[in-house]
């Protein structure tokens, strides 16, 4: 049984950012001070931004043992890492940015290799089984052989996808690790998609959502006090897979606006 997770509603999205900050902050210490390491999956879209901004700013940018971590990619699109609608790209102008960013050593940056699938024309299939051998190759594994992170990081689309894990998607009844995905035609941007399969969310002991705006209310919603529905039906919340008992959900208020009240 999933169970149900963890939902905290804070007043705004700053308040939201702090938050999910000193969240990721103290996992990524408890991490390196039980096992040596941390690493992280993160996700894309427009959220992480303020998240960054803030463990690039003190006091956390000096209280995270940085040299330790290790930053991973949940989906990415598939453009080259410097493209503005790369994952990676908000990472490397925020988080590892030149002057005030993070002291990450630079071999610790884990993104999709899709400049390379792209520049050598070895196409997203090739770039989603060679991520998914690099993350086997670095990470423990579940009993599945599915990699653990310490902690996936995900946004919510508004359809109700996560990663790059669409309603009704092949992701849903695949094995594979790690998959290529045509580019959506009802959420942007419309370019094609590399993720892992959302199996990774049953290996790892903690998952953080973090979803912000008026805009995702009512998703949110249908998400997490609605019916569970089954993800690979076209109506189908694959956002569902983070509803389970290792899952904290942070909301701002708008986010939060239409949820009932809880206990
Ligand atoms: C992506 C994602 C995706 C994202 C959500 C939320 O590549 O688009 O990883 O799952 O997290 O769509 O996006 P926003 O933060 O922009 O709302």
């Amino acid at each position: 049984m999933p169970g149900e997770p963890s939902v905290s509603i804070f007043g705004d999205a700053e308040a939201l950012a702090d938050a999910a900050a000193e969240r990721v902050a103290e996992r990524l210490i408890e991490a390196v001070g039980r096992r040596g390491r941390a690493d992280l999956a993160t996700t894309g879209g427009s959220t992480p931004a303020a998240l960054y901004l803030r463990l690039a700013s003190e006091p956390l940018r000096s209280r995270v043992p940085w040299q330790s971590v290790h930053i991973w990619w949940g989906d990415d699109r598939y453009v080259p890492r410097d493209h503005p609608l790369s994952n990676v790209f908000g990472v490397d102008e925020i988080l590892l940015e030149e002057v005030h960013g993070v002291p990450l050593p630079a071999n610790h940056v884990h993104p999709w290799p899709t400049g390379r699938a792209i520049a050598e024309d070895l196409g997203p299939e090739w770039c989603a089984t060679t991520y998914a051998a690099e993350a086997r190759d670095a990470l423990p594994q579940s009993p599945a052989g599915v990699p653990i992170f310490d902690l996936v990081l995900l946004g919510v689309g508004p359809d109700g996808h996560l990663l790059s894990v669409f309603p009704g998607s092949a992701a849903l009844s695949s094995d594979q690790l790690a998959l290529a995905i045509p580019a959506p035609t009802h959420v942007e941007p419309h370019l094609p998609r590399v993720t892992f399969n959302p199996s990774i969310l049953g290996a790892t002991p903690a998952i953080l959502v973090m979803v912000g705006g008026v805009a995702k209310a009512a998703v949110v919603a249908r998400i997490l006090d609605g019916p569970r529905l089954d993800p690979a039906a076209p109506d189908g919340l694959p956002a569902q897979l983070a509803r389970r008992a290792s899952a904290a959900w942070f909301l701002d208020a708008a986010a939060g606006s239409k949820l009932q009240p809880r206990p």
